[in-house]
Formats: structure tokens, C-alpha cells, sequence
């Protein structure tokens, strides 16, 4: 069962590195919803609900304020089995609009 669980994970990281990312220009006009859902919904899924079988959380339920969200999405987290990666390739303008967009949406359409 082990490496089934291992081969989901991996899988899950090489499935979100070959996302095409959207060029400046596209980024620019960009809200919160389509950062959110091209930078994140790959791992955490359109509305945040998570991947259970890879160990991805509902970020949809996280307690974070909007700047610890920022944080971890360009820092990444040091969570020992499942941290996420760091996205410093997203601005932080860009960041605080997904967190925005996730804990002012998101997390309101869950409850
Ligand atoms: C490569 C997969 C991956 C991508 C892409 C990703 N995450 Fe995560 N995320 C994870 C994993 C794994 C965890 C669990 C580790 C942890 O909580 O430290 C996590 C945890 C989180 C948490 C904490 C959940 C909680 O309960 O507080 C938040 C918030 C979060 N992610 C937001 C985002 C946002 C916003 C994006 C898009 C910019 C994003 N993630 C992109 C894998 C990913």
C-alpha cells in the first residue's frame, strides 16, 4: 500500500510542474479565482477541497490569516511529510489576491 501512496505524491508533483503557467501579460489581468485556479488548483483542486489521497489538506478550511498565506505560498512550508513548494515566481500582489480570493470565497462557500 506504501508505494502506491508514494507513487500518487510523485506523481502529483511532476503532474503540477508541467502546468503551463500564464505569460506576464495574461497575469497582469488576472484575479484572484485565476491565480487561484492556475497556480493551486492543480494540488488543492478549483475549490480548495483538497486531495486526500496525496496528502494535499482542504487549504478551503485553513485558519491562516491572509499574510501567513502569502508567506506559504512564497515560502512554501516545512510540513515534515507533505510540505508544499515555494512560489517566489509568484508576486506578492498576485499572492495576496489567491489568499484573498481563497479565505474571503473559498473558505465563506465551505461553511
Ligand atoms: C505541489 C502541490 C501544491 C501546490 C501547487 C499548492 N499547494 Fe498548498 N499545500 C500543499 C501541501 C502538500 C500542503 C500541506 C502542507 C502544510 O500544510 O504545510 C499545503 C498546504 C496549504 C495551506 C495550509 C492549509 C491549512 O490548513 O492551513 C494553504 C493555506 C495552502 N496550501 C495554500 C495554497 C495556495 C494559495 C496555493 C496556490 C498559490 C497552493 N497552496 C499551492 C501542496 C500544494
Amino acid at each position: 500500500m506504501k508505494w502506491v501512496t508514494t507513487g500518487c505524491i510523485a506523481l502529483a508533483f511532476i503532474v503540477a510542474g508541467c502546468s503551463s503557467e500564464p505569460d506576464e501579460e495574461t497575469r497582469a489581468q488576472m484575479d484572484g479565482k485565476a491565480l487561484f485556479e492556475s497556480f493551486c488548483a492543480d494540488c488543492h483542486g478549483k475549490k480548495g477541497e483538497g486531495k486526500f489521497l496525496h496528502g494535499i489538506p482542504p487549504n478551503r478550511h485553513t485558519q491562516k490569516s491572509v499574510t501567513e498565506v502569502v508567506r506559504q505560498i512564497r515560502e512554501g512550508s516545512n510540513h515534515a511529510k507533505h510540505p508544499m513548494p515555494p512560489m517566489p515566481q509568484i508576486t506578492p500582489e498576485e499572492a495576496r489576491k489567491i489568499s484573498k480570493y481563497l479565505i474571503d470565497t473559498l473558505k465563506k462557500q465551505a461553511k
